[in-house]
């Protein structure tokens, strides 16, 4: 009987993995695609020139706005993890509001980042509100 509800466990224990191994594979390209040619693929940005995602207080602090940043880059200073950059990002207006939720919920969980998840209906009230 316990041996059975091991393996039960176990398989669950599995095919959960898996599930979130697939949802957050597709925001994981979109990521390698967009994104990590300047924040880098481990996140961690370039020094003083690209903040980091891994471990940044502004996006743990940012989550109603971060849609908006990923369609419509940013520029100006703004100030992550006690340092002050000046960059410009880029906008990306091709993404639509489930490939910009996929890749908030890759850059939420990755690098050991636990930012919560994104939820489609927060991301497009978000999106039809960026100024
Ligand atoms: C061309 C380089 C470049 C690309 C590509 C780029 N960014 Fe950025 N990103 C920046 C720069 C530079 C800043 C800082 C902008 C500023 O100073 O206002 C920034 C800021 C950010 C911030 C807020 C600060 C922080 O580090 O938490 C987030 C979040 C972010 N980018 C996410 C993304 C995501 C997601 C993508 C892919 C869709 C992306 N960026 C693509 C250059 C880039």
């Amino acid at each position: 009987m316990y041996r059975y509800m091991l393996l039960t466990g176990l398989l669950g224990i599995a095919w959960l993995t898996s599930c979130e191994g697939t949802r957050y594979k597709q925001g994981e390209n979109l990521y390698r695609t967009y994104c990590a040619n300047c924040h880098m693929e481990d996140g961690t940005g370039l020094e003083r020139l690209i903040p980091p995602l891994a471990g940044s207080d502004w996006l743990r602090d940012h989550q109603d706005t971060l849609p908006c940043i990923i369609r419509n880059g940013m520029h100006g200073p703004v100030v992550v993890n006690g340092i002050t950059y000046e960059g410009e990002m880029p906008s990306n207006k091709q993404l639509n509001p489930v490939l910009i939720n996929n890749l908030i919920n890759y850059i939420n969980h990755a690098w050991g980042n636990d930012f919560g998840e994104a939820d489609i209906r927060r991301t497009e009230a978000a999106l039809e509100r960026c100024p």
